[in-house]
């Protein structure tokens, strides 16, 4: 696969991509990289920001051309944002790479960043955002990912050891 990542991963918010990411990057000795950071580098803003300035769907746009970039110019990991799943575009940009979908169950989900508001989406009821963002993206994760690995009661260690055996 010249030129494309060997991994890439994708999951909700908080399952762990980061981590689970730069380990895997150890494990395979290839460098890790995240569309997030890039999109704040490139922008100079946190995320936060450009959600509330504005809106969404133009974060969606800079996360699609980031993601983009990225499968262009990064031959490791490539940790993919929580939502950019959402974008018809960026889940055909997926189509041929081997992607790892990060799972969790929604107690899991709340338990781990239900009290972290500077995730513009869970603000409010994270329980409820939780499940209502599950039942509108579990289908996405699953439709682009070629490996399902699920972190619920896992360690990072683990979890990367499941996703190295799985792909
Ligand atoms: C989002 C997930 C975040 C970030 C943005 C939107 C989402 O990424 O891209 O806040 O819609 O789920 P992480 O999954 O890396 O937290």
């Amino acid at each position: 696969m010249t030129g494309a990542p060997l991994i890439v991963l994708v999951g909700p918010m908080g399952v762990g991509k980061s981590t689970v990411g730069q380990l895997l990057a150890e494990r395979l000795g290839t460098g890790y990289r995240d569309t997030d950071e890039d999109i704040v580098t490139a922008q100079g803003r946190a995320i936060a920001d450009i959600f509330v300035d504005e809106g969404e769907a133009a974060f969606r746009a800079l996360e699609k051309e980031a993601v983009r970039s990225a499968l262009a110019g990064h031959d490791g990991v490539l940790a993919l944002g929580g939502g950019a799943i959402l974008d018809p575009d960026t889940r055909a940009l997926l189509a041929g790479q081997r992607v790892v979908y990060l799972s969790m169950d929604v107690e899991e989900a709340v338990r781990r960043t239900g009290l972290n508001a500077a995730r513009p989406l869970l603000a409010v009821n994270p329980r409820k955002q939780w499940r209502e963002l599950m039942e509108a993206r579990r289908h996405l994760y699953e439709e682009v990912a070629t490996v399902v690995v699920a972190t619920d009661g896992r360690t990072p260690e683990e979890v990367t050891q499941a996703a190295l055996d799985a792909v």
